[in-house]
């Protein structure tokens, strides 16, 4: 039977649990998205605190689909030495770590990154006041190159593997969305055209860096958005990037405009509310049965994630907002003071980061 606290390979990659730090934005860099002793300093925390793997913060590709203050940058090949001493820190540390690469698309911000908004269409996205411009097949095709590069960057800064960034409403979920991909070329209209550009990327990326370098995705099994992605989209797209090779699958959904059926849900307070992407996980499951799956999204507690680890449908267990109030609860746990996460759920910890301060717990120290 599986077991959190047991080691797993995934393409040769090999974590000591099964506990997962889901991507989370710090807001730690530099102005021009270079790396800093705080965001080296967050990841060392991390690692020391016995998480399996760490995901990175969402790296922007490009210059134009950058969105928040600190977001780190891999468009350059300036970045790399700042992001080998990330890796460096974390595997001195025994830890593990795959870098997020992003393109925010619709939901990048001009005031951020000073560059006109792109889209695969020119459609606002929800909760977003900016009108995208439509971009061209040619510019598509850059942009794909521009993932190429970023992960090749990673590989060579010594990251264990890369995550795509497909959830959340970004670029890749803005294409595989009928609401918000209303091209009429190869790229939108049927499924199989509104797939395309995250196949492509997946593609591209997985020739540039091997078969045997991790290459993972953040998918959203649903957006949670009247007339966009469903089950039956995000299932499709993960057959073809399960033929493709796509080494795991970290199961999420919503997007900023989705309410109270966002990525990262408040008062997640009882046993009920843990895990809220568990039935979407179960769906996928069924879809891509030899794919490994993380599931994010309000995990708090042992009891739940063995309960859910027996079931044999997920083998990962990823956290964002516990590890920000406690980046030891892995040692925590392992060690034997098995009591939930501290976490509130309260999304307090996006506050200090949105005035430019990197993210922290505001409600560290109450019970
Ligand atoms: C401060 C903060 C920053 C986040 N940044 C990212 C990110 O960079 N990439 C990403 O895929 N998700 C990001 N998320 C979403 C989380 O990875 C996760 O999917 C969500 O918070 C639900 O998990 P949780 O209940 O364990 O917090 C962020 C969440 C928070 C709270």
């Amino acid at each position: 039977m599986a077991e959190l606290f047991e080691s797993t390979e995934i393409n040769g990659l090999r974590l000591e649990n099964r506990l997962v730090r889901s991507a989370t934005w710090e807001g730690m860099a530099d102005d021009d998205g270079s790396v800093t002793p705080r965001l080296i300093r967050i990841q060392e925390e991390l690692a020391e605190g016995g998480v399996g793997l760490i995901i990175s913060s969402y790296m922007y590709v490009c210059p134009e689909g950058k969105q928040n203050i600190g977001q780190i940058a891999v468009h350059d090949d300036r970045f790399v030495s700042g992001l080998e001493t990330i890796s460096e820190a974390v595997h001195e540390r025994g830890g593990r770590i795959v870098g997020q690469i992003v393109h925010c698309g619709g939901q990048s911000d001009p005031r951020v990154s000073g560059l006109p908004t792109v889209a695969p269409s020119a459609v606002e996205s929800p909760g977003y006041r900016n009108l995208p411009a439509a971009l061209s097949e040619d510019r598509i095709q850059e942009i794909t190159e521009a993932f190429v590069l970023a992960a090749v960057r990673l590989k060579r800064a010594g990251f264990d593997g890369v995550q795509l960034h497909g959830a959340h409403g970004y670029l890749l979920s803005q294409f595989l969305s009928p609401l918000r991909n209303q091209r009429t070329d190869r790229y939108g209209g049927s499924l199989e055209n509104r797939a395309r550009f995250g196949v492509e990327v997946y593609s591209a990326i997985r020739m540039a860096v091997g078969d045997d370098f991790p290459v993972m995705i953040k998918l959203n099994s649903n957006d949670f958005l009247e007339g966009s992605t469903t089950e039956k989209d995000s299932t499709y797209l993960a057959k073809l990037l399960a033929e493709a090779g796509i080494d795991s699958i970290e199961v999420s959904g919503g997007t900023p405009g989705s309410g109270p059926l966002g990525a990262a849900r408040p008062d997640i307070i009882s046993t009920e509310a843990e895990a809220y992407f568990f039935p979407q996980a179960r769906i996928l499951h069924e879809a891509v049965p030899s794919v490994p799956l993380m599931l994010v999204g309000g995990i708090r507690s042992l009891g739940k994630i063995e309960e859910i680890l027996v079931q044999g449908v997920v083998e990962y267990f990823s956290m964002s907002r516990p590890l920000i109030r406690e980046p030891s609860l892995p040692k925590r746990w392992k060690e034997g003071d098995t009591h939930r996460a501290e976490c509130k759920s309260c999304l307090g910890c996006f506050r200090p980061a949105r005035k430019g301060e990197g993210i922290r717990c505001v409600r560290k120290g109450e019970q």
